[in-house]
């Protein structure tokens, strides 16, 4: 038997392969509630503009309202004789209401249709994922809070460099995550635009009043290039690659997990909640949620790769290929919000060591710079001279395997005679964090001050809601 919903022209029906490869409705009928409500908000329209009567407009919403609870209550028969969730609907929607069914597809597409549909399906995968988002740059202020004055090492090539309060470190990753948040609201907004009324790719004599569709399904406005409308695939691409930017922000944070929390670390406890067991090793407890969340990170780059590749030659405008760009999506940004959910979990639960962490930060001559530094302002020697001077007694420390507050004054006077007591003030790590204060800088006033800017500016957010 030929398709029924386009088999006019057709004697025979597909092969059992073309049917394999051209069906997408396993996948796409994710796209259920978007479907409908772009279908209701159509039929609306078209009779507020005459173009169908009131009665049969009645009738398909009435027929799309039992639809969407069949399928929610799991009673619907998907079939992939019918290809797509469009087709589905539509072919039920017919035995359900009669001939009246086939006047909802009146100056309109599969084609604008599955653009619309997507696009109301990206837009709340986005929508959830800046409230996944949100929670987590309250859950890293709190702790940055908290751990304001705790001090641990900070690292530059995995080395330790300087010593940092851990709330500085934890209001990086705010810093981050809030880029990664205004980004997907710069797709978001520009994403907010009704495909549905470019109909196949030319517009339609029909005389739709697309705003009236745009408004009811929440875009801003419609789409002003018909050609474009259903060709375009930047909002999911965007998407994509702003949730790439994510992915990898949070796959750093993860592998400072992993590190953090091994044994030879040990500057964090993760909770039970958010490990594993090893069934051979009793000892072992696994930050398998922080190793999970860095691997997440593969698959959507994938898909951000995938769908580039897919676009790249497509002449304008509808092609089948689009129709493989859905299953990236439906992969990636529920695996986004996932990781990020765990990674919040993580986070609000972690215990850290702040006695091992402290100790971590002194070691490694890390106040080396505050040296340097000391003797810019107290001798009025050059940085340079200062960098120079300061080596000198690092490489004594190392030779004598000490500290660098473990050298005496007198071995210290042998490498820069003008060096007096004081210098000793310096040398803490202590002293060290709470002497940068310069805006931006690690000292825990800082670090309080930013944390609670935040947690205001978020406290803000969620009022005005
Ligand atoms: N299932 C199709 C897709 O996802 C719907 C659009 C089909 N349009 C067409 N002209 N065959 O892309």
């Amino acid at each position: 038997m030929s398709n029924r919903m386009w088999g006019g022209r057709f004697a025979a029906g597909p092969d059992a392969i073309m049917e394999e490869i051209n069906a997408s409705i396993d996948f796409d009928k994710k796209m259920y509630k978007q479907d409908i409500a772009g279908s209701k908000a159509h039929v609306r329209m078209l009779a507020k503009q005459g173009i169908v009567t009131q009665e049969d407009a009645e009738k398909i919403q009435g027929g799309l309202d039992t639809i969407l609870s069949e399928i929610e209550e799991g009673k619907f028969q998907f079939s992939r004789a019918l290809e797509d969730i469009h087709m589905n609907i539509e072919a039920r929607l017919a035995e359900l209401i009669g001939p009246a069914a086939g006047r909802l597809h009146t100056g309109r597409s599969r084609n604008d249709q599955v653009a619309t549909d997507f696009r109301l399906w990206v837009r709340d995968a986005v929508d959830d994922i800046d409230g996944q988002l949100t929670t987590l740059l309250n859950t890293l202020s709190r702790k940055a809070e908290t751990h304001a004055a705790d001090i641990m090492p900070g690292f530059t090539h995995l080395q330790s460099a300087q010593p940092v309060t851990f709330g500085h470190h934890m209001m990086a990753y705010v810093e981050m995550f809030a880029r990664d948040r205004s980004r997907i609201r710069d797709a978001r907004a520009r994403m907010n635009e009704c495909p549905l009324g470019s109909a196949a790719l030319a517009g339609t004599s029909f005389p739709l009043d697309r705003a009236m569709t745009a408004a009811e399904l929440g875009f801003d406005r419609p789409t002003a290039n018909s050609l474009d409308g259903v060709s375009d695939r930047d909002y999911v691409l965007e998407v994509l690659a702003d949730a790439s930017i994510c992915a990898m922000h949070l796959s750093r944070l993860a592998e400072e997990i992993v590190l953090w929390c091994s044994a030879q670390f040990k500057f964090i406890e993760l909770s039970d909640k958010f490990s594993t067991g090893s069934s051979i090793m009793p000892q072992k407890k696994n930050p398998d949620a922080a190793e999970l969340v860095r691997a997440k990170t593969g698959r959507i780059y994938g898909a951000l790769h995938a769908l580039l590749v897919m676009m790249k030659g497509l002449p304008l405008t509808y092609s089948k290929d689009m129709q493989e760009d859905k299953e990236q999506a439906f992969d990636a940004l529920p695996n986004l919000s996932l990781a990020l959910a765990a990674m919040n979990g993580m986070i609000d639960d972690m215990v850290l060591n702040t006695k091992v962490l402290k100790k971590a930060a002194g070691s490694g001559y890390a106040t080396a710079t505050d040296l340097a530094d000391w003797c810019v302002r107290v001798l009025n020697v050059p940085f340079r001279d200062a960098h120079h001077i300061t080596g000198a007694l690092v490489g004594m420390a190392v030779q004598k395997n000490v500290e660098l507050h473990r050298l005496s004054l007198e071995e210290m006077q042998s490498v820069e005679p003008r060096i007096t007591d004081d210098v000793y003030s310096v040398l803490s790590v202590d002293k060290s964090v709470r002497s940068r204060e310069s805006y931006g800088g690690t000292s825990p006033v800082n670090v309080r001050k930013q944390a609670r800017r935040w947690l205001k500016q978020l406290e803000k957010e969620t009022a005005s809601k």
